[in-house]
């Protein structure tokens, strides 16, 4: 029996890899802030598939919360095999409009998060010679597009780096990076969607499904989706300065 370690896993994409996961057969560890959710979610899952399901609530925001699940992750007693670093968020609005605390949040959720947990996760899967870290990005960090895209961007630079580096330990990682996914992401955010076209959403369980089959095959990028795959594609040839303009008309709007 391996175990799952996933933030983020009371909603959307977390939540998706929680019950995929769990259906596999794979114990869980379950991190979010919502404590009564994430109980809800685990006694759910535990009575759907018999698995064992932990709980720990935590703000990735905060030191006190990145250090309680590194603690976990460095816990010998029932290791983690796989780490989903999902957690994240979005902030409305261009910058300069969002106050700089919120752009401080997203980058200890996005960056000091993922570096600190993959690090406490590393060196038990090395020792074990067995082990997966997937760390989700976004189509967003191929399109410059303020902090959001650019904390996505060092998620895919950082997953993939340390993925080579860790060749042939029997150890992988792989950055995940969605389009626009049916979650609670936009609604929280305060963000419309009404310009984004039908054929632009996935579902999160597609995303997962694309995901774990990726991860699968070894791959260190995984882009679900036949259309987002052509516009990553398209982004890496365009001059970055052409790309801002694309990115600011085609994602989110404010209103
Ligand atoms: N939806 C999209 O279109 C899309 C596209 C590309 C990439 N992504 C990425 O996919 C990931 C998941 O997003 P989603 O769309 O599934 O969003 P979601 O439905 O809003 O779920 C976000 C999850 O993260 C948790 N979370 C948020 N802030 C946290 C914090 N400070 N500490 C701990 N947990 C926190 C939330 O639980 P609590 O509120 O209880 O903490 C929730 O479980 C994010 O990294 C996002 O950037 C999303």
């Amino acid at each position: 029996m391996t175990t799952a370690l996933i933030t983020g896993a009371t909603a959307g994409i977390g939540a998706a890899f929680a019950r995929r996961l769990a259906k596999d057969g794979r114990d869980l560890v379950l991190v979010a802030r919502d404590a009564d959710r994430l109980a809800d979610t685990a006694a759910e899952l535990t009575k759907k598939y018999g698995v064992e399901v932990e709980v720990l609530p935590a703000d990735l925001a905060t030191d006190a919360g990145i250090g309680a699940v590194e603690e976990r992750l460095r816990d010998g007693a029932r290791p983690v095999d796989i780490l989903i670093n999902n957690a994240g968020f979005g902030n409305k609005g261009s910058f300069l409009t969002v106050p700089l605390d919120q752009e401080l949040d997203m980058l200890k959720v996005h960056v000091e998060a993922i570096l600190r947990t993959t690090t406490a996760a590393l060196p038990g899967m090395r020792e074990r010679g067995f082990g997966g870290v997937v760390n989700v990005a976004s189509v967003a960090a191929f399109l410059p597009r303020g902090t959001y895209g650019a904390s996505k961007a060092w998620v895919v630079s950082f997953t993939q780096g340390v993925a080579r580096d860790l060749g042939g330990t029997g150890v992988r990682l792989m950055a995940l990076a969605p389009g626009f996914t049916r979650t609670e992401f936009h609604q929280r955010a305060g963000m419309g969607t009404s310009n984004v076209p039908a054929w632009g959403w996935l579902s999160a369980e597609r995303v997962v499904d694309e995901a774990l089959r990726d991860l699968a095959k070894g791959r260190s990028l995984s882009i679900p989706g036949k259309r987002y795959k052509a516009v990553v594609a398209v982004a890496r040839l365009l001059p970055s300065g052409k790309l801002g303009g694309v990115s600011a008309k085609a994602a989110r709007t404010y209103e």
